[in-house]
Parts: structure tokens; sequence; C-alpha cells
């Protein structure tokens, strides 16, 4: 038995923070971030009294509305994020209180940009193994909350934003087919990281003044190991399922930089009309970017029954990975 994807959801805060207003704060400018990332705006959840579990929650209630079910029907609920509300408890915990989701248990699951692939992976062994028969899988986070709006290398690159899935056991040759993950610690913990606030660097005045609770990146290698990697792993998981560029409907990549995804396209055989694109509206939301394209498509009606679509991902940890999803 395998998993289907039977609803999708997603939450964009209202607020745009555009280029321009970037231009505002920072060295930068509208043409460099358009011409190097492909993105024109993103958005921002600025109340503090709104955190990841906030978005969380309005997703799950979507979720539930469109699925026509009640909280007590989920049996377990997976956020993907790396901006949880608190180390503890789980993200995936307040949003069952939330939902009072009453039968469900959850967990958070930290793999960057590739957790949510990692977490529909993950949901789908549940319904497989007959243990659940309806999965909440989440990706979700609140980038502003660990950028630093003074270093023009990372502010400019992301956004905040929610989406999420619902599994159920799927129809004979119908829902999530086949998954291929990846992760490589040696290379990637350098050039994509938070840190401080863990217990390699507790919070302390060092660790402020050090600025070590934002996001740190070297783009110019994460950039390398990410064309390399998704366009490696989407080729992969084509060839195990004999799909070709004119058999998959769509390529729902994750949403880092433009230039990455139209060579994962390009090496794929797919144009890119067959290619869910939306970081030009919301800039790279980590782990809410694939389900957000996801929710999207749906919402246009562009997925049918045994549309073929290719899920892929990179992220910090390294972590990547791709799925390929039969809809039903
Ligand atoms: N505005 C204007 N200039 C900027 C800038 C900004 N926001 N950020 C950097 N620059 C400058 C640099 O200082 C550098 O100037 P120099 O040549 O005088 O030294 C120049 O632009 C080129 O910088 P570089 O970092 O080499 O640009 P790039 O083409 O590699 O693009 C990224 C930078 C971040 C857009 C790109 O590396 C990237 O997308 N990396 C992957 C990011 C990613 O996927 N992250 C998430 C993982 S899922």
């Amino acid at each position: 038995m395998k998993a289907a994807i039977t609803t999708t959801a997603k939450y964009l805060p209202e607020e745009v923070l555009s280029n321009f207003d970037l231009e505002r704060m920072l060295d930068t400018n509208d043409e460099w971030i358009r011409t190097r990332t492909g993105i024109r705006e993103r958005r921002i959840l600025r109340d503090p009294a709104k955190p990841t579990s906030f978005m969380c929650t309005e997703v799950a209630r979507q979720l539930l509305d469109k699925r026509g079910i009640t909280a007590d029907e989920i049996d377990l609920i997976i956020v993907a994020t790396m901006t949880p509300d608190m180390i503890f408890p789980s993200t995936a915990c307040l949003v069952q209180g939330n939902i009072q989701a009453k039968n469900a248990w959850g967990f958070d699951l930290s793999a960057a940009c590739s957790g949510f692939v990692y977490g529909l992976h993950t949901g789908a062994q549940f319904i497989e193994s007959g243990n659940c028969r309806k999965v909440m899988v989440i990706g979700a986070d609140k980038m502003s909350s660990i950028l630093d709006y003074t270093d023009r290398s990372t502010a400019i690159l992301f956004g905040d934003g929610a989406a999420g899935v619902i599994l159920e056991p799927a129809r004979e040759g119908y829902g999530v087919l086949d998954a291929r993950l990846y992760s490589d610690g040696a290379n990637g913990k350098e050039h994509l990281l938070m840190p401080g606030g863990g217990s390699l660097n507790p919070p302390s005045h060092e660790t402020i003044d050090q600025r070590l609770h934002f996001i740190k990146q070297d783009g110019k290698q994460v950039f390398k190991a990410a064309v390399m990697a998704m366009a490696d792993v989407a080729e992969e998981i084509m060839e195990r399922n004999g799909l070709t560029g004119d058999t998959i409907d769509y390529l729902v990549p994750h949403q880092a930089n433009q230039r990455i995804i139209q060579a994962t396209a390009e090496r794929m055989g797919i144009g890119m009309d067959k290619v869910m694109m939306n970081i030009e509206y919301y800039g790279n939301t980590t782990a809410a970017t694939v389900p957000i394209c996801l929710a999207e498509l749906d919402e246009q009606n562009k997925l049918h029954t045994g549309s073929n679509l290719v899920l892929a991902s990179f992220g910090a940890g390294y972590t990547w990975g791709a799925i390929y999803v039969r809809w039903q």
C-alpha cells in the first residue's frame, strides 16, 4: 500500500517585502537580486506573537476544512522546520494542541530546505506500514526570525511561509511511489548553518555580539553543491522509474535560486513550462517551498489523476532528495 496526497493547503503572510524595500535597508539592488536569484519579493510575518506554529496551525485548519474531516481523525503530525517556536516542545505538539487532534502524535523534522521532502517520505512510511490512516505533513519556516538584515548575502534570499498535505492510503498504482534521499554532513556543515543557540554555542553575550544566532552561508559553495546534487538525484529518480522529460507532468523543485532550478530542468530534459516556479513572489521559504508549490498547482487545477510529479530539494546539512508522486 502506498500513500496518496489527498489534500493540500498553504499559508503566506500578507506583508510583502520587495527588493526595493531591501534597497533601502542594505547595499543591494533589485536588478542584482532578480538576475542572480529570480526573486522580486518575499512575505514577512512581522508580528512576534505569530511564530512558526501559527502558520502551521493555519495550514492544518485549512487541510481539515478542505478534506472535510475533524482533527481527531489525524493519527500523526510531522512538522518540517528549522525555525521551531522553541527548541522544545516541538512545533508539531503545539499544532496538535491548537487543533485539538487528540488522537495524534507528532514530531518536528530537521532537514532545512529538504524538510518537506524528508517529511513526505517519512509520513508515507506510516501509511505504507498500515500504522496510520491520516498523516499531516507540514513544511514551515519563519525565516525572518533568523535572518541578519545587515547581511546582504543572506537577507535577500529568504521569506516566511508554510504549507502542507494530508497523506492517506492510495489506490493501487498511485501516490508517493518512490523516494531517494541523501545527506552529506562532512561537506555541508561549514557552508550553511546557524551556529548559535544549540549545545555547541549556547546563548551568551558573546554569541549575541558575534551574531551567531543568524544564518551564515557561503553562497558560492552551496550553489555549486545544489546544482550538482539536485540534478543528479532528479535524474536518478527518473531512471529508477522509467520516467522521461515527456512523461513527467511537473517538476516541483525547492525554490532557492532560479538558476539552480533551470539547471535541474535542463538535465532532466524538461521544458520550463513543466517546472513549478514561484520564487519570484516568495523567495526561499525553506521547508515550505515544495508544499507551497504543490498547493498552488492544486489550486490552479493542474493536478489530475495520473499526473507524474518529481519533487526535488537541496538544503543545509547537506540534505537532498527527489520523490516520484503519481497523483491520485
Ligand atoms: N546585492 C548586491 N551585491 C551582492 C549581494 C547583494 N545582495 N550579495 C553579494 N553581492 C556581491 C558580492 O559581494 C560579490 O561582489 P564582488 O564580486 O565585488 O566580491 C558579487 O556580488 C558576487 O557575489 P557572489 O556571492 O559570488 O554571487 P553569486 O552569483 O554566487 O550569487 C547567491 C549569490 C547567494 C545568490 C548564490 O550563490 C546562491 O543562490 N547560492 C545558493 C543559495 C542557496 O541555494 N541557499 C539555500 C540552500 S537551499
